[in-house]
């Protein structure tokens, strides 16, 4: 029988039934696209459900931040978003690509390419100096070292630490590392940058602040951020934060 209400129900409020998922595509403008996707954990005989049945739509030039307590399953979300693991079920289109289907080689040459990555204990290498790090996923990627050179001075700029360059990162401070692993993301000018708790070691306000570097940044050159956070201020200068809870995502904001 028909619900003498369904014709009050708004278009957007209609969940969208299974089958009219499977044959949903992302749109030109969706950078990032992802339907019902699952993820389970096996190690040995527990099996644990990082992921139950997650949608997300994010547009190209966006800055949009994830949320939740520790556990709900955002590093999985995001290593899925950018191709350091595979979902166990589900779809995932990165730039119009179905990286599902993607061989081993093919997805790490797709995440050298369109992906920056910032993880929270920056990840920056220690032998090496700012300069350096910078510059070593550009050689990675076959870049000329004119080309390096002119980047890596373009994106020291852009980070104001060119007079720290030939600095290790131990002989900075937490900030000024985060702002080199920023512009080691940035080094193959990747569409997209994904972030991991960014300011989760760094105080409150260096944490804002750095923020604030990295959304400027990223408007001018229209790159688009997906920002794992647990600080509310990183959160809101988003464009748009998702909440998650227990592998669903909860609400958007
Ligand atoms: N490699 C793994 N093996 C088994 N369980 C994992 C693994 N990675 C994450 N998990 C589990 O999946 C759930 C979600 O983890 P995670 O995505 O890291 O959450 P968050 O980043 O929100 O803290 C947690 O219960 C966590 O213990
Ligand atoms: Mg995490």
């Amino acid at each position: 029988m028909s619900s003498p209400f369904k014709d009050l129900v708004l278009p957007t409020m209609q969940k969208k039934s299974k089958e009219s998922k499977k044959k949903e595509r992302p749109g030109p403008d969706d950078i990032i696209w992802a339907r019902e996707l699952i993820k389970v954990y096996s190690t040995g005989s527990l099996e644990v459900t990082a992921l139950r049945g997650v949608d997300v739509t994010i547009k190209k030039g966006e800055i949009v931040a994830i949320v939740g307590p520790s556990g709900c399953g955002k590093t999985t979300l995001l290593n899925i978003f950018g191709a350091l693991d595979r979902p166990t079920a589900g779809r995932v289109y990165v730039d119009g690509k179905d990286i599902r289907n993607l061989t081993d080689k093919e997805l790490s040459e797709f995440r050298r390419k369109k992906i920056g990555f910032i993880f929270q204990n920056f990840n920056l290498i220690n032998t090496l100096t700012a300069r350096e790090n910078i510059e070593l996923p550009m050689s990675i990627n076959g870049l000329k070292s004119s080309i390096i050179k002119e980047r890596t001075d373009d994106l020291l700029k852009a980070i104001g630490l060119q007079d720290r360059q030939d600095h290790r990162p131990d002989q900075l401070s937490g900030g000024e590392q985060q702002r080199v692993a920023f512009a080691v993301a940035l080094g193959n000018d990747p569409e997209i940058i994904l972030a991991d708790e960014p300011t989760g070691e760094l105080d409150s306000d260096t944490g804002k602040d750095i923020m604030n570097i990295f959304r400027e940044l990223s408007k001018q050159m229209g790159k688009t951020e997906v920002i794992v956070t647990h600080d509310a201020r990183v959160a809101d200068m988003a464009d748009r934060s998702l909440k998650i809870l227990d592998g669903n995502i909860v609400s958007e904001d």
